[in-house]
């Protein structure tokens, strides 16, 4: 049912890989929910992914961005107003890739040029892309921007490898960006630490079936879905969350304020 939150409003998805993926989920809610987007992802992404599919759906146009890339992300941001038709109210950055993961290293053997990849891809990409909007002043005010982390910034978790100290850092450039974009023109910057969810970057962590049951278990409401959280991202691009910023905003169906949960020992 859509209430057209975002009626109106302009944004651009990172991260749509396949109907799995958060972005994918994203983008259909906003859409849904009365908003006009450009999709992006990866030049290789888009070359074995599914984003073209997403695209005629939503009636959206695909622009290739290396997240990495100064030049590529000018060009999305450049291009994404030329087609949306002004400057932006909203993006989500969900991108996450470690090559220390991907490659199975142990955390105590880990390649230390791979994990500069994975900083530069998971959460560095995020502060370049922030620095390029800032510096072409493409977000309208009262704007919102959104990366999508995970609870390992802040405990242990310890399948989950480089990505930890990639989300830790992403986490921190949202709180400490978000002050200057504040200051310029009120847009507000977030980070949503989601639950364990089915997806590409999620099944590549070692363990993740079991862990994913694990988490279930033990949050209260068990693990927010991909939907869900679209729909957390979409109230978080409207205009009743204007005031919510420089946060890391748990949605994880309670998971980070238990101790201990009596059903993971029943299992
Ligand atoms: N799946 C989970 O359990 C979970 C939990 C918490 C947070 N997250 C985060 O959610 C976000 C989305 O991941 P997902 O689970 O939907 O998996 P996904 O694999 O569907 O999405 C990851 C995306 O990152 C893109 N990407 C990788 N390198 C890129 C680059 N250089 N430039 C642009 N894009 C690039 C990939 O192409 C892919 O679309 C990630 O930040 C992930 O860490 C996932």
């Amino acid at each position: 049912m859509s209430n057209q939150l975002l009626a109106g409003k302009r944004g651009i998805i990172f991260g749509a890989l396949d109907p799995q993926s958060i972005a994918w989920k994203v983008a259909e809610h906003c859409v849904e929910q009365g908003a006009k987007i450009t999709l992006t992802n990866a030049p290789v992404a888009l070359r074995f992914g599914q984003l073209d599919e997403l695209a005629s759906q939503l009636g959206a146009e695909v622009i290739a961005c290396d997240a990495t890339s100064l030049e590529d992300l000018e060009n999305l941001l450049d291009k994404s107003m030329d087609i949306l038709g002004g400057k932006l109210d909203f993006i989500l950055h969900s991108i996450g890739m470690s090559v220390n993961v991907r490659k199975k290293k142990e955390y105590t053997d880990l390649n230390h040029d791979w994990m500069q990849k994975t900083f530069d891809v998971s959460a560095i990409s995020f502060h370049k892309l922030m620095q390029v909007a800032h510096k072409k002043e493409v977000m309208n005010e009262w704007g919102s921007i959104l990366a999508l982390t995970y609870i390992a910034a802040q405990r242990t978790f310890p399948d989950y490898s480089e990505m930890a100290e990639s989300k830790a850092l992403l986490e921190s450039f949202a709180r400490s960006f978000g002050y200057h974009w504040a200051l310029k023109n009120k847009v507000r910057v977030n980070t949503i630490s989601q639950s364990p969810t089915m997806t590409t970057a999620g099944k590549g962590v070692k363990g993740f079936t079991d862990f994913f049951d694990y988490a279930d278990k033990m949050s209260p409401l068990g693990n927010a879905s991909a939907d869900d959280c679209a729909r957390y991202c979409v109230s978080l691009f409207s205009d009743f969350t204007r005031m919510v910023t420089m946060q890391n905003l748990m949605h994880d169906g309670g998971f980070s304020s238990m101790g201990m949960n009596p059903a993971v020992l029943e299992r």
